[in-house]
């Protein structure tokens, strides 16, 4: 077997720092208790929940005095963006006539994160519920704010999007869409799997009322963590989304209405945290702009080779590919081959090469569609199933440059060799 190449890190980030596995060592070897309570150790787990709400609420520049309390644990940025979108719609369906639509906006860019939990809402409620999905344009694989702000009407509440694409890697304008949003009155979701980590997230200057981040991504936690950032105020009209014990006010019959109380029933996963609050530091000490110039020069490197004249045959990157679009990207690359499925060159990267990489349509179906690459495109009945998205490879900051040119010499050799077989047809 050969050594195995992680480029899977879009999906979970491997490897983690150093500090994340001693700190889980210590909490599961050491402490072991939960965050509710009254002993010491208890005392001590909370304290380091609370130590880790603050390093998210610093690295997302959450200001605020309170910041730390507004930073809710979820289980991955998923269950974060279900806890913003049904906490936040919940409400105004329940608050709001009947005679009123509740009005959101997402794009074709999204995640299943988004698109699916509204979904479910547009189809639960029927008409009281209206989605609009901002289109995006496949060229430069960026969305246009002001077609968020054509689409705002005096019904929406919420606008969802992403900040930087899972398939193209493309940084999108999210503090314009975000100024937008707060002219409006709507509140702004920003989902930040991709980005936080690797570009500077500022949620005040960026105008983001709810940011949905994962843990075990580009913060480098492990997997089971992530967390919802909710502005100050918003909470007034958010819903619980689940309920239960909180440890304190155990007499109300209701949920606690103070953060982070209320939308964090049950017991935390402290272990997770306690490693994520390590990573974050770990980030906060390395600094973001040093991790991001490492970033750029391996970006730079895969643009350089993956585009241009000479990249290997019938290769195709999705998304702008010019070296000089580096900083309008995360390093994300998702590619199709003319002579291969995706499903197959992921497959040969792995057996032969070692590469781990993903291939499909990242659970982002629309974002396909629109680059060509999604299930409509596979309706031509010649394509088989294994047809469907492309193959990414994605990088952290733990990618060497000898990992980028392994990669990169596997993809090229599976592509001249299944162009050569082509022509030998
Ligand atoms: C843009 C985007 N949103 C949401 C998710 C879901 O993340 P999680 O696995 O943390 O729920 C992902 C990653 O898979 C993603 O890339």
């Amino acid at each position: 077997m050969p050594t195995r190449l992680y480029f899977d890190n879009a999906a979970t980030s491997y490897p983690k720092p150093p500090c994340v596995i001693e700190a889980m060592m210590r909490y599961a070897g050491d402490l072991g208790v939960s965050a509710r309570g009254a002993y010491a150790e208890v005392r001590e787990v909370s304290r380091l929940v609370n130590l880790c709400r603050q390093r998210i609420a610093t690295l997302i520049g959450a200001r605020h005095a309170d910041a730390p309390s507004h930073v809710i644990f979820t289980l991955n940025t998923t269950d974060a963006m279900n806890l913003a979108i049904h906490g936040l719609i919940g409400h105004a369906l329940r608050t709001r006539p009947a005679s009123r639509p509740v009005h959101i906006i997402t794009s074709e860019l999204d995640h299943n994160s988004a698109l699916r939990p509204l979904n479910v809402l547009v189809e639960r409620y029927g008409p009281r519920v209206r989605q609009t999905r901002v289109p995006f344009d496949p060229a430069s694989g960026v969305l246009d704010p002001h077609a968020f702000e054509r689409a705002i009407t005096p019904d929406t509440v919420l606008a969802a999007t992403l900040h930087a694409s899972n398939v193209t890697g493309m940084i999108q304008p999210a503090g314009e869409i975000g100024a937008i949003c707060r002219r409006h009155g709507v509140a702004f979701l920003l989902d930040a799997a991709q980005s936080l980590g690797h570009v500077p997230v500022d949620v005040d200057a960026m105008g983001v009322d709810l940011l949905a981040m994962p843990g075990h991504k580009g913060l480098l936690g492990p997997t089971g963590t992530g967390a919802l950032y909710i502005r100050p105020g918003l909470e007034r009209v958010m819903d619980t989304v689940r309920e239960g014990g909180t440890g304190v006010r155990s007499e109300l019959e209701a949920m606690p209405d103070f953060l982070p109380d209320r939308f964090e029933p049950g017991s935390h996963n402290t272990i997770g945290i306690l490693g994520l609050s390590e990573a974050v530091q770990w980030i906060l000490d390395q600094g973001l702009d040093r991790l991001r110039g490492h970033e750029l020069e391996l970006i730079s490197v895969i643009l350089a080779e993956l585009t241009g004249p000479d990249a290997p045959p019938g290769l195709t990157l999705l998304g702008p590919g010019h070296p000089a679009d580096a900083a309008a990207r995360v390093g994300v690359f998702s590619f199709t081959c003319d002579h291969l499925d995706p499903a197959t060159f992921g497959g040969m990267l792995e057996t032969q090469f070692g590469v781990l990489s993903r291939s499909g349509l990242h659970c982002a179906p629309a974002a396909h569609a629109t680059m060509g690459t999604g299930a409509a495109a596979s309706a031509d009945s010649s394509r088989p199933a294994s047809s469907l998205g492309a193959t990414r490879i994605s990088i952290g900051p733990f990618t060497t440059r000898g990992d980028v040119a392994a990669a990169l010499a596997a993809i090229r050799t599976i592509a001249t060799e299944a162009a050569q077989l082509q022509l030998a047809k």
